[in-house]
């Protein structure tokens, strides 16, 4: 479908944690607002009062992975309406730290969530909704590993061990496969300048700016 050209567009980044894509979201969020556009910065699971409220639980509660997924979702749904929708409709570009395919990745390839409750999920809470561009930085799970080590206390997540993050970086490859259009694989070994220029890059190949 055509882009309505007073339609913001919606950017997605991912990645397994430690993959590094935080610094290249400040600096994305910089090369936009250069050229001029308005940008809504916001992360999930998260991104409204309530989602946060969610996030904080599925980070540190114990739970099942249907239950899980569920909040994720639930936290999507109340994002999408209430910050997403309204900004793009606005005319701003969106830029999110991770979205669905990080249900994918991890509720799907990280927990064994199947796959078509994910994809039911997608359908209902996003009413065809997807980002206009989604930058995947791919990382071995290990060299992912030793960079968590050198920066953070671990959340629930980063406490899973190698097998896990290798599940969920084939989750984001196969996810990957099935859109290429939308998702552009980097590469994300090298220093962080070289990475950023494969970001940039990568931006300006949309010719959107
Ligand atoms: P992350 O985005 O890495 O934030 P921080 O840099 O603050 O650690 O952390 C969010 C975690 O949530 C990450 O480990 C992946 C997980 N997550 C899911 O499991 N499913 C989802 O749908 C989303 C959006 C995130």
């Amino acid at each position: 479908m055509a882009h309505d050209p007073r339609r913001g567009r919606f950017i997605t980044f991912e990645g397994i944690d430690g993959a590094g894509k935080s610094s290249h979201i400040e600096q994305t969020l910089a090369w936009l607002r250069k050229r001029g556009h308005e940008v809504l910065h916001t992360r999930e699971p998260g991104g409204t009062e309530l989602a946060e409220r969610l996030r904080a639980l599925v980070l540190a509660e114990p739970m099942d992975a249907l239950t899980e997924t569920l909040l994720v979702f639930a936290a999507r749904r109340d994002h999408l309406e209430r910050q997403i929708e309204p900004a793009l409709a606005a005319g701003r570009t969106v830029v999110c730290d991770r979205f669905t395919d990080a249900s994918f990745a991890y509720q799907g390839g990280g927990r064994g969530v199947d796959a078509a409750i994910l994809a039911q999920l997608e359908a209902w809470v996003q009413q065809g909704r997807q980002p206009d561009l989604t930058l995947w930085f791919d990382l071995p799970a290990d060299e992912a590993a030793r960079r968590r080590a050198a920066a953070r206390a671990p959340d629930r997540f980063e406490r899973q061990d190698l097998s896990f993050f290798t599940r969920v970086r084939e989750a984001y490859a196969q996810r990957a496969q099935h859109a290429p259009g939308r998702i552009h694989r980097l590469d994300a070994l090298g220093s962080r300048e070289q990475v950023w220029q494969r970001v940039q890059q990568r931006l300006a190949a949309t010719g959107w700016w």
